[in-house]
């Protein structure tokens, strides 16, 4: 069973997903996640995604569907988070004629607001080893630069640059808000209000996801 976590970059998919898998033993997928190892790992998909990436532009749907094709799995009793796809409508269509015992349960829309997402986007620096996320201002690692967490340099992503941030807002908007029309008529679509602290969005959005998730079973 899939669940969707829809937003706005920023909106807080990946923060929201990490509490799902911790509280509620799901599996989060995320696609940009993905993307980024492709990256580490200097792999073709990696090499031809990172200048996109950057620039905050989309991946080419064909390099998603590898990449969810080969993530998914085939475990029937397992429920995954989906951060980050579908993205525009040819990958909601895809993600809807997969060959796969997984269908989507749930789509939930993180709806934040423009200026929290700057802040947000503009603000975190993020360890180049584990990933942990951290805020110029509301989550500083102990020492300067240095993960809290394993070590390693603490930096800014590459997408999280002023431009890239803008380019992400507008791909958003022309590519990913009419994915968010294409599921309201379709029974399971939940709008949960994303500017709150973590916590305040987390019980929301596990009150709907529930419920929906209960329906499937
Ligand atoms: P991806 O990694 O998915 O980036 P994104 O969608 O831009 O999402 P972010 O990770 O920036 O934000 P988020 O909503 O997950 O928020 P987060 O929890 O991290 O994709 C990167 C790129 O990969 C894309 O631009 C594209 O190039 C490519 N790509 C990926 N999927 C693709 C696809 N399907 N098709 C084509 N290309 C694809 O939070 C952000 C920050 O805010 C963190 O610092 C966090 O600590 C903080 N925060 C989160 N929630 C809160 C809160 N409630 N209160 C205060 N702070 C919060």
């Amino acid at each position: 069973m899939i669940i969707l976590l829809v937003g706005a970059p920023g909106a807080g998919k990946g923060t929201q997903a990490d509490l799902l898998v911790k509280r509620c033993g799901f599996r989060k997928l995320s696609t940009g996640d993905a993307l980024r190892k492709h990256i580490r790992e200097n792999t073709p998909i990696g090499k031809s995604a990172a200048a996109i990436m950057e620039q905050g532009k989309l991946v080419p749907d064909d390099v998603l569907l590898e990449i969810l094709n080969a993530e998914l799995g085939n475990d029937p009793a397992e429920v995954i988070v989906l951060d980050g796809y579908p993205r525009n409508l040819n990958q909601a269509r895809a993600l809807a004629k997969l060959q796969s015992p997984h269908k989507v349960c749930a789509v939930a829309h993180l709806d934040a607001s423009r200026a929290v997402i700057v802040d947000r986007l503009s603000g975190r620096r993020v360890c180049s080893q584990c990933g942990t996320s951290y805020h110029v201002v509301e989550k500083r690692p102990s020492k300067d630069q240095i993960c809290d967490n394993c070590g390693g340099a603490v930096v800014q992503r590459p997408d999280d640059r002023p431009d890239s941030i803008a380019t992400r807002l507008d791909v958003f908007e022309e590519s990913t808000a009419p994915v968010l029309d294409y599921y309201r008529n379709g029974g399971l679509y939940d709008k949960v209000e994303a500017d709150g602290d973590p916590e305040a969005v987390a019980k929301a959005l596990q009150k709907v996801l529930v419920s929906r998730v209960e329906k499937c079973r």
